[in-house]
């Protein structure tokens, strides 16, 4: 199976606080149509946040390690996401497929070390029946620290290893992992091939989170790509567009 995250500021606005980017979308939902015609009928869609999920999570201090115990505030971040999960799901009915939601608040913990248990059994079984299940970036019930953010990128590591997935696709804004001379690089197989791009282990993440997500995605038994929005037909159809990196496990 694939996992494919579809990153929150590819399907909405960054800048303008919980609007859609419909065009994106539809876009979108488009490709993965196209695959399932073509025979890709096992993708499971993650979601990041976007200006739906990010602004509230700010406004209440929430954070992957930072928790939120006011209910209002879990109502506010979880409620946003979820409305942003509806306007995903929409654009993949318009498109004939098959999506059904699967939300983590109801399903996933972290424990006092914060170490996340994402149950898939129910993500396994619906992709078995026919369906396209749609995860999303959002909170989750945090040992001692009320309910934490879970970001998408987790969510996609974590269902890549428990379904053993044999590919995993980072849909982005940028078409790759770039170079010195804003240049794609096509393939890591180590943190040390782009340590010069984005910078050391104790460098802060001012590359958009890409550090980190690569760092991640080398953790994975499978091959990660990361490409942006015009390369998501190539990446279902079994091209590697991007860059991909290859697991050093
Ligand atoms: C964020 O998910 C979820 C919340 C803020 C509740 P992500 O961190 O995966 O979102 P993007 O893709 O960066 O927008």
């Amino acid at each position: 199976m694939i996992v494919l995250k579809l990153g929150g500021s590819v399907v909405t606005e960054k800048d303008r606080e919980e609007t859609v980017d419909g065009a994106a979308l539809e876009e979108a939902a488009a490709a993965i149509a196209a695959a399932r015609d073509g025979g890709v009928d096992d993708v499971v869609v993650v979601h990041g946040g976007g200006s739906f999920g990010h602004p509230h999570a700010e406004e209440w201090g929430a954070s992957t390690t930072e928790g939120v115990r006011d209910v209002d505030g879990v109502t506010a971040i979880h409620g946003a996401m979820t409305t942003l999960n509806k306007f995903v799901l929409r654009a993949l009915h318009d498109a004939d497929v098959p999506a059904v939601p699967v939300h983590p608040l109801s399903a996933a913990h972290r424990d006092r070390d914060g170490a996340l248990t994402l149950p898939s059994e129910q993500v396994a079984t619906l992709l078995d029946e026919g369906f396209v299940p749609v995860l999303h970036g959002d909170l989750v019930a945090h040992a001692g620290e009320g309910a934490t953010v879970l970001s998408g990128d987790e969510i996609v590591t974590s269902l890549a290893d428990s379904m053993d997935a044999a590919r995993v696709g980072v849909c982005s804004t940028v078409p790759g992992v770039l170079d010195a001379d804003d240049a794609v690089v096509p393939e890591i197989r180590s943190f040390d091939d782009v340590e010069n791009v984005l910078g050391g282990s104790s460098a802060t993440d001012v590359s958009g989170g890409m550090a980190g997500k690569v760092r991640e995605l080398l953790a994975l038994g499978a091959p990660a790509s990361i490409f942006d929005l015009d390369a998501l037909p190539a990446f279902l159809a079994g091209d590697e567009p991007g860059t991909t990196v290859h697991g050093d496990r």
